[in-house]
């Protein structure tokens, strides 16, 4: 098994790190375009290897995709963060054209991969992946609702003094402040979190979840890396372990929850084909509402890349 990491910044380099330390791969392709800097990280993580107690060989290259040829799962990471004075649009059109030319090289030389697109904003990148490689949707789709719903067991964990391992959730929509928590799909031990905690605190922990990068960029200055970076790795861990794992994945909807040819999140079974299903949760009318509210705010960031990529074409 081949993975490729491209971009091997914060989270890309987390993602990395933890393919190799899970044995996901024998080969793990860590790519940058800035000089020596995918070299470097892949030379620390493999130097780890002694203490992790893993074989997975790391190798590091400076936009050379022939090290990533015959990859079989590709992440993209590569992309810059908004910078004070950056509109939205220019923040698109720099990570689109990125996301672009990594696709095109990761095709030429992958025509068989799966590829995982981390790099923000999430829905519309995963989109901009999708039309650039021509492949069939199943094989491209984007990590967010695992972070997302990271987030949100962690924050009920904390509030019920439970184990994170013992808290299911899903949530859809896109990966911003319009996502879609679901609280009536979540459960503490197999309870409903409703029996378990109070309307007032589950809304609170609702709102946290969705300003949750926010809050790290708060902290930070820039964004999240852990959380990400090994949620996109249990992405690649479904796959190449052909789990059938269910997460929520951003997927091109084609007519379920009867939205039509938008990428973002909904409930899936992921598997070694990639998407293998999208699962068609009943949701009652606040939430199709929320789900409705979000797909909108998506198309329009959408609507946003076809129309940059109609004065392009
Ligand atoms: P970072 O700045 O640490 O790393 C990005 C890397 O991409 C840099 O090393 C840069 O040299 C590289 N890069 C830029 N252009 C490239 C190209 N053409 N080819 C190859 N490499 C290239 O950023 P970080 O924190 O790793 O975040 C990466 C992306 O992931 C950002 O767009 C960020 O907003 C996004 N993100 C998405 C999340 C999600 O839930 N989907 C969560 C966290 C971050
Ligand atoms: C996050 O949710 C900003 O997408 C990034 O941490």
């Amino acid at each position: 098994m081949k993975v490729t990491v491209v971009g091997a910044g914060n989270v890309g380099a987390t993602c990395a790190d933890a393919v190799a330390r899970w044995e996901l791969a024998n080969e793990v392709v860590l790519l940058d375009i800035k000089e020596g800097y995918a070299e470097g990280k892949a030379l620390d993580i493999w130097q780890t290897s002694p203490i992790n107690l893993f074989d997975s060989r790391l190798t590091g290259s400076t936009n050379d995709y022939t090290r990533t040829e015959g990859s079989d799962v590709v992440v993209i990471t590569s992309g810059l963060p908004r910078k004070p004075g950056m509109s939205r649009d220019d923040l698109i059109a720099t990570n689109a054209a990125i996301v672009k030319s990594v696709t095109e090289n990761v095709v030429k030389h992958s025509p068989d991969a799966i590829i995982i697109v981390v790099s923000n904003p999430l829905d519309v990148m995963t989109y901009c992946a999708f039309l650039n490689s021509k492949f069939p949707s199943q094989r491209v789709f984007g990590m967010a609702g695992i972070l997302d719903t990271a987030r949100y067991r962690a924050f009920l964990a904390e509030a019920l003094n439970v184990s994170p391992k013992d808290i299911q959730a899903v949530l859809m929509g896109g990966h911003g402040d319009t996502m879609v928590p679901l609280p009536r799909y979540t459960t503490v031990g197999g309870i409903p979190v409703t029996e378990l905690i109070g309307a007032e605190e589950l809304d609170a922990i609702v709102e946290r979840t969705k300003k949750g990068g926010g809050e790290i960029v708060n902290l930070l200055g820039t964004s999240a890396w852990y959380a990400p970076g090994t949620a996109a790795a249990q992405m690649v861990e479904a796959i190449v372990r052909d789990q059938k794992r269910v997460f929520p994945c951003c997927v091109w909807l084609q007519g379920e929850y009867g939205l039509k040819d938008v990428y973002m999140g909904a409930p899936v079974i992921l598997g070694r084909k990639g998407i293998e299903k999208v699962l068609e949760l009943k949701l009652n009318a606040d939430e199709m509402e929320a789900l409705n509210t979000s797909a909108k705010a998506v198309k329009e960031v959408m609507e946003v890349l076809d129309k940059m990529n109609s004065v392009t074409a």
